[in-house]
């Protein structure tokens, strides 16, 4: 489970961190810059206070141009994950073994319209891939249900490669919609506005994951903890 902060109060982000910290294995931070999504959050100088306020490791979502000049910066600041856009990267390769050798865990993230496949060969160089359920950009959005097969090809994709690859669904994840993703293969789950904009954060990241652990079980016991 990764609460994003995009839904937490951005004068109180340590605060809010403190408050998932029991119950989430990472905090997603995302990164905006104003011209690959139309939106701006935070960027590296708030990620390095994070790492040192945060008790949870961070996962940091580049929804950014040039991730090639930037993303290795996130993984040397202590961020645990640092992802890419697919969409951004014009030296994906590269990019992705700067963050591993930073010591990241380096992810791959893809747009609802952009096809996976193409990049399977890439496989050997990601940790992680994010498959976007929304349009990139802002929270509280609906999960898109038709990429629910799309979910399902790609842990296929991950399974005949082999090796421990995770799947990260993000935006739109809440109590109605988990438990379809995880029967669909996904293992990580990202949630702003179901974590954030609950009463008890805490306890909302709990309930989550309840959720997405029977419903894998129920599928084949797919999902392990990501600590
Ligand atoms: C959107 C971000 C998501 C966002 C999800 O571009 O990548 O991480 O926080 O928010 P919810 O869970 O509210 O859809
Ligand atoms: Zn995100």
């Amino acid at each position: 489970m990764a609460p994003s902060l995009l839904a937490a109060d951005f004068a109180r982000l340590a605060d809010e961190a403190y408050a998932v910290a029991d119950t989430a294995d990472w905090l997603h931070v995302d990164v905006m810059d104003g011209h690959f999504v139309p939106n701006l959050t935070i960027g590296l100088p708030v990620v390095e206070s994070l790492v040192r306020h945060a008790r949870l490791p961070l996962d940091c979502h580049l929804m950014i141009e040039n991730p090639d000049r930037w993303a290795p910066g996130y993984a040397e600041a202590g961020a645990r994950s640092v992802t890419i856009h697919a969409e951004a990267a014009t030296a994906p390769i590269r990019t992705l073994r700067a963050i591993r050798s930073a010591g990241a865990r380096a992810g791959l993230a893809f747009n609802p319209a952009t096809s996976v496949h193409p990049y399977a060969d890439l496989l050997p160089e990601i940790d992680m891939v994010l498959l976007m359920t929304i349009e990139p950009g802002f929270g509280g959005q609906d999960f898109m249900d038709y990429l629910l097969p799309k979910i399902r090809n790609t842990r296929e994709l991950i399974a005949a490669h082999g090796g421990e690859i995770w799947l990260q669904v993000d935006g739109g994840v809440s109590e109605e919609t988990i438990g379809r993703c995880a029967d669909a293969g996904a293992d990580m789950f990202v949630a702003g506005s179901a974590v954030f904009g609950a009463e008890d954060p805490a306890e909302a990241v709990s309930t989550l994951r309840q959720l997405a652990v029977s419903a894998a079980a129920a599928a084949d016991g797919r999902i392990g903890g990501h600590g």
